[in-house]
């Protein structure tokens, strides 16, 4: 009976859609009262992650907008004498959004900052972050889909991530692959901010955009995500729906994709994958994403995520990407080397020590490894084992799991690179206590180097893609509605019978 309501609610879909803080905060003096009027404090990475970041925070009311920063070591108990940036203040909804991107920072240096109000001399309280030295070795958390709609969900979720920077203190920046909040309300986001304040206020993050975060699939919330965070896209970027922006790392390019931009994604963005990744001469190429090509919750075999899987994995071949990690399915899943939409066979694999740990490595692999490290949120999935094999050869799939059956736990990964290897854990953590579980690990080995493509950069702008995206946007609904009535559906009435 539960088959055939599927296969009935699939039809339906288908003919629907026509004191870690601041370094240092509780040891570092201050000289000032901490104004209660700034709250929501970010900094996100900036395209050159050696010498720039975005700051982002939030007021009530209209103010000056400046950050003052100095270099840690040089800090001797005030800001008297630190550089100042000022930036934008603008009105969003019923708060005042600040932006100020720092400029000309020093490669692998520690800054404590402030940010505030330098006319009215209303300061926030001191925090930090730390620019990328440039060297083949870096370490990022990753986490997805906090999603919450209530404050003791975010701090369950918080609790999660306190885990993952016990667990990886030295993590160089964060990672959320989007779906922030779940109503996309003002009241939601300064729910997230107070609960992952302990992090933001020393560690770079880097923001996905989910949909939920402000996106006409939920409610039309225009510029949600892009007000919540100071990021660095092209200039071309629409920054409606989300934001795409990419960023050198170490040795690795890591592309973070606004998968709202569907239905299918414009030809903008995807020429601007394709200039990013061909430009790009690092060792390790990486896509941070929302949307899961390969999943086995309740959005496997929506429309969006089908033409999304048409239109990106040949791309994602082409580009010879290593490792992909989305979220939007709150189910854990990591595929093993897929090419083509389908396994590769003939990898190696060899047993070295990598910190300390016998770890096993996928040697020069082709193709990438999806993965989906479930929520770090309360919100989960159970498994769609039903559609599964309706939409991918499900021999891909190396470790997949509702969390609702290892005891209703949150997720966290991390990533480590170091020179040609990359180390990816998953940990299952109790919401309460923080106690974590290594559930998943997998690592890749690679004996070259990276090479830039000679190919000619493709326009990214509207008007001169104009035709293309309308062939494009053809094509790819035409496609889709092939592939539900001649693959995806038959394939779902068989296994239903
Ligand atoms: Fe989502």
């Amino acid at each position: 009976m539960k088959k055939i309501i599927a296969v009935v609610l699939s039809l339906c879909v288908v003919l629907g859609c026509a004191s870690f803080a601041i370094a240092s905060d509780a040891t570092i003096e201050k000289d000032y009262v901490v104004s209660e009027k700034i709250r929501n404090v970010s900094v996100t990475m900036a395209q050159d992650s050696q010498s720039s970041v975005g700051v982002c925070w939030h007021t009530d009311e209209e103010s000056a907008t400046a950050v003052q920063f100095v270099i840690a070591e040089d800090y001797a108990g005030t800001f008297e004498g630190a550089k100042t940036f000022r930036g934008s203040c603008e009105s969003f909804k019923e708060i005042y959004v600040h932006k100020v991107k720092l400029t000309a920072l020093k490669p692998g240096t520690e800054y404590l900052y402030r940010v505030g109000d330098d006319v009215a001399d209303e300061w926030s309280e001191i925090r930090s972050f730390t620019t990328d030295n440039g060297d083949e070795n870096f370490k990022f958390i990753a986490i997805t889909d906090v999603q919450a709609g209530n404050e003791d969900n975010f701090r369950k979720a918080s609790n999660v991530m306190k885990t993952a920077y016990e667990t990886m203190p030295d993590a160089d920046f964060f990672a959320h692959m989007g779906d922030y909040v779940n109503d996309c309300t003002q009241e939601e986001w300064d729910w997230y901010f107070n609960n992952f304040n302990f992090v933001h206020s020393s560690l770079v993050h880097v923001p996905a955009a989910g949909n939920h975060d402000g996106n006409i699939t939920n409610k039309i919330n225009h510029y949600w995500f892009d007000s919540m965070f100071n990021m660095d896209p092209p200039e071309e970027c629409i920054r409606a729906e989300g934001v795409y922006y990419a960023f050198d790392y170490g040795n690795a390019h890591i592309v973070v994709l606004n998968t709202n931009d569907m239905y299918p994604m414009t030809v903008q963005q995807t020429n601007w994958i394709k200039n990013e990744m061909n430009s790009s001469d690092a060792q390790w190429k990486i896509i941070l994403m929302h949307r899961a090509f390969y999943s086995a919750g309740k959005n496997l075999i929506k429309p969006d995520t089908i033409i999304m899987r048409e239109q990106l994995l040949p791309l994602f071949d082409e580009l010879d990407i290593d490792f992909v990690m989305a979220g939007h399915d709150h189910v854990y899943m990591r595929t093993h080397q897929v090419k083509g939409d389908k396994l590769v066979e003939d990898v190696t694999y060899v047993t070295e020590d990598f910190n300390g740990v016998e770890t096993t490595f996928a040697v020069d692999p082709d193709g990438a490894c999806h993965v989906l490290p479930g929520t770090a949120g309360t919100k989960t999935y159970s498994i769609n084992d039903y559609v599964f094999d309706c939409v991918f050869d499900s021999n891909i799939v190396a470790n997949c799991f509702s969390q609702r059956d290892i005891g209703d736990r949150g997720i966290f990964s991390t990533v480590e690179i170091q020179g040609g290897k990359l180390v990816y854990n998953a940990y299952a953590v109790d919401y309460e206590t923080g106690e974590k579980e290594l559930v998943d690990t997998y690592a890749i080995k690679k004996t070259t180097e990276g090479e830039a493509s000679d190919k000619t950069m493709l326009p990214t702008d509207s008007a001169t893609t104009g035709v293309a995206q309308t062939f494009n946007f053809i094509y790819r609904f035409g496609k889709m509605f092939f592939d539900y009535l001649f693959i995806i559906i038959p394939k779902l009435i068989i296994n239903a019978i």
